[in-house]
């Protein structure tokens, strides 16, 4: 079995100025997690490790860069799912923590429980030493300006992601040589959001799933409209009832627009290492690495090629 990785930085109408970087922390993103899986690591450790990589990048809302809530306070919500065993660990409306992912990957580990929220999620960060930083170093000075000029959450739905004040979420999902699926997403949701709002991204199912019988999938976008379709899910759903991995998003992400009028995007492996990156929004930075090759894209219909080789 090939390894296969497939990262997103978020679906919205990324601007110009921020899309090289864009481009470029997505294709860091998936080659330090398929580098990984060729020494050895599984599928779960490189989404850890790709969405690791994101967190840490400030052109991304996730970690440090993300968005601000209707207080001006920075809260994270992160998944990570295991596709062997269906294994998944959550974190919502965590603020101190750089890498809300690790920590999922904690409660999916060392918990009886799939998630954890708020004080109880930093209670147990603190007990088994996971990192913590001040708030506000997880608050970039481009994010703070945005946040004053526009104080009023905006109700718009598709429009919400297909304007600049959208910014949203980074996932990955990956296939690994033993044949093991795995899956992550995180955010800082959405600009101006209720304190204590709860995005898709950490709900099992729709901000992403996993399962060595069909594939994972990851997904972007207006959280309100992902969780009332519950996507993710949809995506492997179509998958195991015999389409291919591109059809299966781009009809589940069609739904959405049909059925709720949400705008966003997904990516999605299947077991035998079929990929896709698709989305309904202006924009959104992918990256996908294979043995043989990157492939990278941003706007729609895009997909550029790379030989592996160039990332040595
Ligand atoms: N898709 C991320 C969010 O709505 O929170």
């Amino acid at each position: 079995m090939s390894a296969v990785i497939v990262v997103h930085g978020g679906a919205w109408a990324i601007p110009d100025d921020l899309a090289q970087a864009s481009v470029a922390g997505v294709k860091a993103a998936a080659r330090r997690g398929f580098l990984a899986m060729k020494t050895g690591a599984s599928a779960l450790e490189a989404v850890e490790l790709a969405v690791r990589t994101m967190e840490d990048d400030p052109v991304f809302d996730a970690g440090h860069g993300a968005v601000l809530n209707a207080d001006g306070e920075v809260e994270l919500d992160a998944i990570i799912m295991d596709g062997r065993t269906l294994a998944a660990g959550a974190v919502s409306c965590v603020r101190n923590i750089p890498n809300p992912v690790s920590l999922a990957r904690a409660v999916m580990e060392k918990t009886d429980h799939v998630m954890l929220t708020d004080r109880g999620a930093n209670r147990f960060a603190q007990s088994i030493g996971i990192q913590e930083v001040s708030p506000e170093s997880l608050v970039t000075e481009q994010e703070r300006r945005e946040w004053e000029k526009n104080r009023k959450y905006s109700s718009g739905v598709k429009d919400l992601f297909n304007s600049q004040w959208g910014h949203d979420t980074v996932g990955a999902v990956a296939l690994d040589c033993s044949g093991n699926v795995a899956c992550a997403t995180s955010t800082g949701g959405i600009r101006n959001k209720m304190v204590g709002r709860v995005g898709d991204s950490p709900v099992i199912g729709s901000g992403g799933y996993a399962d060595n019988l069909s594939g994972a999938a990851s997904c972007t976008g207006h959280g309100e409209s992902i969780l009332r379709v519950t996507l993710a899910r949809l995506i492997l759903f179509h998958m195991e009832q015999g389409k291919g991995t591109a059809e299966a998003v781009n009809v589940s992400l069609t739904y959405m627009g049909e059925r709720v009028r949400g705008g966003g995007g997904a990516i999605a492996v299947s077991r035998t290492g079929d990929w896709a990156a698709r989305f309904t929004t202006e924009r959104m930075a992918w990256a996908a690495l294979e043995e043989e090759r990157l492939t990278y894209g941003l706007n729609p219909g895009e997909a550029f090629k790379e030989p592996v080789n160039m990332l040595n």
